[in-house]
């Protein structure tokens, strides 16, 4: 069996034991056969949307590709599935925009999975701001070290009690640009270290943003206030978490 990279084992370690799974975006199919060989899942569905990228699970697989345990579909983010067909899918090392649309394609189909667990290799503030915007409850927010770059983790609940596939919500949320969707508050009590290291590389990125727009003549005011805004945050979140304080901007809530 293959030791998993960390990311990897911080996705498989949301799966619990007897949980049924798919891994859309599969790729080389590691996860899914780690939980599989360990006797966490006992069916596992390998899906992605390019041939050649789930020929890689399956020689993964080797000869145990013909067993009835493992399952490989070819197509497009959940519609390979059946409803309801596992109890977990993991959606992962995909833009967050992709994310957000793989499951926004069919709601009373996402709706129909008890978990998710997401991976979202950018954008992932504009990600959590639409689950939470379609009533699908955080449970979870996680950061793992993957070479260069710090990744997140997102393990979500569906809303429960309607297949209606009406995922509308009325409660007012913080806009989508507001950076604690990026840089929710839980995780500087969880993981308060690689959050702070995190809050510099966004405030990187956002300043990075800022001197562009500087340098242009024909930004909107209101762009450039949300810009300085988010950096103000980032700043406060870096400024505090060297302090040692809670970072009091953060205690708006949970996200
Ligand atoms: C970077 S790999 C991620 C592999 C693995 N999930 C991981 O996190 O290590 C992204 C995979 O997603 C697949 N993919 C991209 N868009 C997809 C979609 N709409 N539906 C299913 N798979 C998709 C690609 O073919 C590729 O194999």
């Amino acid at each position: 069996m293959n030791k998993l990279t960390d990311r990897l084992q911080m996705i498989a370690d949301e799966i619990e034991t007897g949980e049924t799974m798919a891994d859309i975006g599969t790729d080389h199919g590691f996860l899914p056969l780690y939980l599989w060989e360990c006797g966490i899942s006992p069916h596992v569905i390998m899906c992605d949307i390019s041939e050649p990228s789930l020929a890689k699970a399956k020689a993964a697989a080797g000869a145990y590709q013909f067993g009835h345990e493992l399952s490989f579909r070819a197509g497009d983010g959940l519609t390979v599935l059946a409803s309801g067909e596992v109890d977990a899918v993991v959606i992962a090392g995909m833009g967050g925009y992709l994310i957000r649309d793989i499951l926004a394609e069919d709601p009373a189909k996402t709706m129909s999975f008890a978990k998710f667990i997401l991976q979202p290799r950018n954008h992932a503030g504009a990600l959590r701001h639409w689950l939470a915007s379609n009533g699908f409850r955080i449970a979870r927010n996680q950061l793992v070290r993957e070479g260069k770059f710090i990744c997140e983790i997102i393990t979500v609940f569906p809303p429960k009690g309607s297949d209606t596939g009406d995922m509308s919500l009325s409660e007012p949320l913080p806009a989508e640009t507001d950076p604690a969707w990026d840089l929710p508050p839980d995780l500087f009590k969880t993981q308060p270290e690689l959050a702070a290291e995190y809050a510099g590389v966004k405030l990187g990125i956002e300043e990075k943003i800022l001197e562009g727009m500087q340098r242009s003549d024909s930004v909107a005011p209101s762009l450039l206030s949300v810009v300085k805004e988010r950096i103000a945050y980032f700043q406060k979140c870096t400024r505090d978490a060297s302090t040692d304080i809670p970072p009091d901007v953060l205690a708006t809530g949970d996200f």
